[in-house]
């Protein structure tokens, strides 16, 4: 399951955060306006960050080209009119 958190740099928000990521095999989104009371070192041994998640989805279709590259060739000789 992928499990949305709100505020999970405070202090339950974090512990509930490291929690999932440590006991159980669910995705964890955490979400926090990293006010006073949040820190991002209360995750920091689970976390990985946004720039990481964007690097790791970047690198899976470069390297999964055949995957994709057909599927949008085909989209765009639909739109124009050609398939
Ligand atoms: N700690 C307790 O004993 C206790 C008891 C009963 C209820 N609560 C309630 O539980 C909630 C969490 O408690 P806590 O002690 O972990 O608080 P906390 O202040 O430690 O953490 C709250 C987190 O929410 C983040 N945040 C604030 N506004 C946000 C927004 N708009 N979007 C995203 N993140 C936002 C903050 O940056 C912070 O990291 C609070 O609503 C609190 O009132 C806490």
């Amino acid at each position: 399951m992928r499990i949305f958190v709100t505020g999970g740099a405070g202090f339950i928000g974090s512990a509930l955060v490291r929690h999932l990521i440590e006991n159980t095999e669910h995705e964890v989104l955490n979400f926090d306006k990293l006010t006073y009371a949040g820190t991002l070192s209360t995750v920091e041994r689970v976390a990985k960050t946004f720039e990481t998640g964007i690097e790791k989805t970047v690198r899976w279709y470069l390297d999964n080209q055949d995957w994709w590259r057909p599927l949008v060739a085909a989209k765009a000789a639909e739109r124009r009119g050609v398939a």
